[in-house]
């Protein structure tokens, strides 16, 4: 008989773009890599979740292509918006749901009932929405001016549209927001707004119309911990699945965007650390918070039991970053001047609640691809054939 295959103790997170794909083409690199994670069954040897900052459709559709792309098994896909089915204290009141894609299918996927589009509100509303003089019926192209519009109406009507602007109305409807990248790259040369540029745009519309700041609930998606939080509970989850008895200790993110993903994987990491370091799991949420940002986790005191009946309590200890030079990163090219600003203080290009910090930005390992990257990380936790 042969002897039973070694159970891993440690977590992969995988970014998609610039590390598995570019466009709808695998990396060839990505192709190796799986060959050494997947056994003679189709299954994983190691847990494995795929982490994405995209958000514009399905958890199943992204893992769909993605499965097609790559030939391997993929359900643990978590983008953007995931982490939402977290939120279980607000998937039964009434959301207006604002993005890109199936948003309506989207929202009830993620566990959300009761939900409006800003295409609802558009139609129940016409006289809201005075920047669209003349959409166009098929395909029309996307335009921020509505949903910052009417976003802002319902939070200064506190969600009641029938009613005027209560602009000393304080705090506003809570708000969650789902990737915060500023710009993405796509077929144009130079990069695109993305997510992030939008909410920039309603931050200080809402400043400017209130002189409050714009608050949020919580802000999911790379680098916030709140995404690596879901992220370990799912390799948690797939490793008791699998019967898997020792605990899962370390974990290891691979992605190519300093901001994002090696940003994340730091901060993640850091506040893993600190948790070892005072073994206090009520200051837990606390740190996490002041770790990074103090929106992007959800409070404790709150009472809901979110935290501990959704997450439970990490058993990982780290998370360690590792960069691949096959996406955005690339070693080749020498800090472009006008980039460097985006790497010194000087212009900082992650979102309002996030500090800039030059720590977290310097990933643990950096590697050609990621057959490198899977190589290494066997390498270092001793794991399988090498
Ligand atoms: C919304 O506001 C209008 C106008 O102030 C008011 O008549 C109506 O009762 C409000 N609706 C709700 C559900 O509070
Ligand atoms: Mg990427």
């Amino acid at each position: 008989t042969e002897p039973a295959p070694p159970q891993p103790r440690f977590g992969l997170l995988f970014d998609i773009d610039g590390v598995l794909v570019r466009g709808k083409q695998p990396i060839p690199a990505a192709k190796k890599a799986f060959e050494k994670l997947v056994d003679s069954q189709g299954r994983f040897v190691v847990p494995v979740v795929f982490v994405t900052n995209a958000g514009n459709c399905l958890r199943q559709t992204k893992a769909d292509q993605l499965a097609h792309i790559l030939g391997v098994p993929v359900n643990q896909v978590i983008l953007s918006h995931s982490p939402l089915r977290m939120f279980k204290k607000f998937h039964d009141k009434c959301v207006l749901v604002s993005g890109q894609g199936p948003v309506l299918e989207i929202a009830k996927n993620v566990g959300f009932n009761n939900v409006v589009s800003v295409d609802m509100l558009r139609e129940s509303f016409p006289l809201m929405d005075m920047v669209d003089h003349n959409r166009r019926p098929k395909l029309p192209p996307i335009r921020w001016e509505t949903n910052l519009q009417l976003i802002v109406d319902i939070l200064l009507t506190n969600g009641n549209l029938s009613s005027v602007h209560q602009t000393r109305k304080t705090p506003h409807i809570p708000l969650l927001a789902c990737n915060m990248d500023l710009m993405w790259m796509a077929e144009a040369h130079s990069p695109r707004f993305g997510h992030g540029t939008f909410l920039v745009c309603l931050e200080n519309i809402y400043k400017k119309i209130t002189g409050q700041d714009l608050k949020y609930e919580a802000l999911m998606g790379k680098p916030s911990e709140l995404t690596y939080h879901f992220a370990e509970y799912l390799i948690r989850s797939q490793a008791l699945q699998r019967q898997w008895e020792l605990p899962v200790t370390s974990l290891y993110a691979i992605g190519d965007n300093l901001m994002t993903d090696i940003y994340g994987a730091n901060l993640y990491n850091r506040y893993l650390e600190e948790r070892v370091a005072r073994k206090n799991p009520k200051a837990v949420a606390q740190m996490a918070s002041g770790a990074g940002s103090g929106a992007a986790v959800p409070r404790e005191e709150e009472g809901d039991n979110l935290w501990e009946s959704e997450l439970a309590l990490p058993s990982a200890t780290s998370c360690k970053s590792v960069l691949v030079c096959t996406g955005v990163y690339n070693p080749n090219v020498e800090v472009p001047p006008d980039a460097s600003h985006c790497i010194k203080e000087t212009v900082f290009h992650g979102h309002r609640d996030f500090r800039f910090d030059p720590a977290l930005v310097e990933p643990d390992h950096i590697v050609q691809d990621v057959a490198e990257a899977v190589q290494r990380i066997f390498e270092q936790e001793k794991f399988g054939p090498q």
